[in-house]
């Protein structure tokens, strides 16, 4: 593919699920909208996108979620779209939503519940866009080392080849495994670079784990019918925290106030003076 095709400067946000993990709160409040610290997780993603040069981002919002697009209208640095998902169908379903959007063009899928830190100049997802631009990868998926015992939480990856930069082409994945069928250690971590062709393989996709169109199946079916697939490590400090629970939501919550600019030192006075004596 010639390299003009391959620049990614669109990025597809799915934030149209139920939340029904954090209920009662996502009654009334979208989960992408919970604050960490002072911004709505979505803002922490809409920002860390534009941090890497994507230009223009559709959120792929439910029925209920019309405020995501009116808290974005007119954000600096992005142009902001949205369509809705009717029925909640699955990852891959969602991103289906955003087939005309997209309009032939790679582009970038970032979950709307989850936020990846960033240390030193760029952040990981940049590294996902070089891997794409600079590979024959027709999908590229960030990566976490996770233990075992957590896989049944995630879609896991299996690397085939490292090519010397610190990336490896990826030969199997698996949603959600139990512990002993876990191909590795490396679980999907919240971002991915497409080839349009992704759009012909959701349509293949058959419903998977919790009865849902998952994404990793149909990013599975891309390898079957060998298209290369690739998978970024997070490296060093680097963390991805998705807020899907009460516990991960906490912790992300936290470590935001505890990282804040201005406000660390307060939040870490407050952690100190509530830790009940043992
Ligand atoms: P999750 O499966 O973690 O979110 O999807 P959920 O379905 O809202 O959560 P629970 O299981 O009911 O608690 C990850 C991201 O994908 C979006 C969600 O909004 C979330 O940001 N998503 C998921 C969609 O847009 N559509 C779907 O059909 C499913």
């Amino acid at each position: 593919m010639a390299q003009a095709l391959k620049k990614i400067r669109k990025a597809v946000i799915p934030v149209a699920g139920k939340g029904t993990r954090l209920l009662p709160l996502t009654k009334v409040i979208a989960k992408e909208m919970l604050p960490l610290g002072r911004k709505p997780v979505l803002e922490i993603v809409v920002d860390e996108l534009v941090s890497t040069g994507i230009t223009d981002v559709m959120f792929v919002i439910s029925e209920s979620k019309s405020s995501i697009p009116v808290y974005f209208m007119a954000y600096p640095g992005v142009d902001v779209s949205w369509t809705v998902q009717s029925e909640q169908k699955g990852l891959a379903d969602a991103v289906l939503c955003a087939e005309e959007y997209v309009a032939g063009e790679p582009f970038l899928v970032a979950l709307g519940d989850s936020v990846i830190s960033q240390f030193g100049p760029r952040h990981p997802t940049s590294r996902v866009l070089d891997c794409f631009e600079n590979t024959d990868a027709q999908s590229v998926i960030i990566v976490q080392k996770t233990p075992r015992a957590e896989s049944h939480r995630y879609g896991m990856v299996h690397p085939k080849r490292w090519d010397g930069n610190e990336r490896f082409e990826i030969d199997l994945l698996v949603e959600k495994p139990a512990v002993e069928d876990a191909p590795s250690e490396y679980a999907i971590a919240g971002r991915y670079a497409f080839d349009p062709c992704v759009f012909e393989f959701i349509r293949k996709t058959p419903p998977g784990a919790g009865g849902e169109l998952q994404i990793t199946d149909s990013i599975g079916l891309m390898l079957a019918d060998g298209r290369p697939v690739w998978g970024v490590p997070l490296m060093g400090e680097e963390i991805r925290r998705d807020i899907g629970t009460f516990p991960s939501y906490f912790e992300a919550f936290m470590a935001a106030c505890l990282s804040d600019p201005e406000f660390a030192a307060i939040a870490s006075t407050i952690c100190s003076r509530e830790q009940k004596p043992e």
